[in-house]
């Protein structure tokens, strides 16, 4: 029997995906940047069976129904597609990330999904195939697929929109965990909403084009403060264009924006601490590997913390052929 077991980590924004252009094939409006996490690891099995005409999906232990299963069954079909083949498949995986946390175990859950389902049909994608293929599952799944560092090349179509590999500094992220966190909006809806409805949209696209290759190129200088400041000016003109949404959306809850606060007044005692955050209340501070206990003891009053760094993109952990 075919089986396949790949590992992915989540990853998170430094300059955001926020808006698609084309939402079948799930090309973004704008490039983006990202570190891939050495935390929270997705493992994701996926084993063909000869003899089933539906695909099954288990995950943390619980089968999966509805609009889980559905999209599970939807990415498979991708992948059939590549390799042409009708096989069913049963996929088992497991999230190390607690559920509260809100990281995007969407990004690692396809990311690993890419891999072990492509191994297990019988494919062998190169980085950018299988990070194209990781796209269609969810849009920041395909920077997951990339080692460290990674910029999504927006791309005009299928094949030149992908993730690869960027060079830049050793940093680190203390993950906060806020309390309180009430249940966001999914960022497919408020993609959406924002897309329809703020005035605002059309700048947010041009200059987020703008401000990637800002990024890239203090990356390439090795500017960890240049880093840190476009990565948290992005990430509020990301909250501001969706805050310009009607009806309205508010990820950041009280204890979020306190964080943003924190960190600022570290930066005053000189400190390194850049925020950014995502669809929802959590938020994550940027920082160097000597700062990073102290960022982390700064913050614990807002929420529960977790200190994080640059870790491996998807890779195979066993297969069976
Ligand atoms: O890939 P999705 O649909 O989960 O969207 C991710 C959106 C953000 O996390 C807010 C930004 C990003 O670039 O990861």
């Amino acid at each position: 029997m075919r089986t396949a077991t790949a590992r992915a980590h989540p990853n998170i924004a430094l300059v955001k995906y926020w808006g698609k252009a084309d939402e079948e094939l799930i090309l973004p409006v704008a490039g983006s940047m990202s570190m891939t996490l050495d935390a929270f690891a997705t493992t994701t099995t996926v084993t063909l069976d000869p003899e089933a005409d539906e695909d099954s999906f288990v995950l943390n232990g619980s089968p999966a129904t509805g609009t889980a299963l559905a999209r599970t069954t939807r990415f498979l079909d991708h992948v059939r597609e590549l390799a042409g083949s009708r096989e069913r498949a049963h996929v088992d995986s497991m999230n190390e990330a607690p559920t509260a946390a809100g990281l995007a175990s969407s990004a690692s859950g396809f990311a690993a999904l890419a891999l072990a389902a492509s191994r297990a049909f019988g494919l062998a994608l190169d980085e950018r195939a299988l990070s194209r293929l990781a796209r269609r599952g969810s849009g920041s799944a395909c920077r997951s697929v990339v080692d460290r560092y990674a910029v999504w090349h927006a791309g005009t179509d299928d094949e030149t929109s992908y993730a690869e590999q960027i060079d830049a500094p050793d940093l680190r992220l203390v993950i906060v965990t806020v309390d309180g966190a009430q249940k966001a909006v999914s960022s497919r809806e408020g993609m959406r909403r924002t897309a329809a409805t703020s005035p605002f949209y059309d700048a947010w696209i041009t200059s987020t084009a703008r401000t990637l290759e800002e990024m890239v190129r203090a990356c390439a200088a090795g500017d960890p403060t240049r880093i840190g400041e476009i990565t948290e000016s992005h990430a509020l003109r990301m909250h501001a264009v969706i805050a310009s949404s009607e009806p309205p959306v508010r990820y950041l809850a009280p204890a979020s924006v306190a964080v943003f606060d924190t960190a600022a007044a570290l930066r005053a005692q000189g400190v390194f601490a850049h925020t950014t955050a995502d669809a929802g209340p959590n938020v994550c501070v940027l920082t160097t590997p000597a700062d990073a206990e102290r960022v982390a003891e700064a913050v614990s009053a807002h929420g529960s913390v977790r200190i994080v760094g640059p870790g491996p993109g998807a890779h195979l952990v066993d297969e069976t052929v």
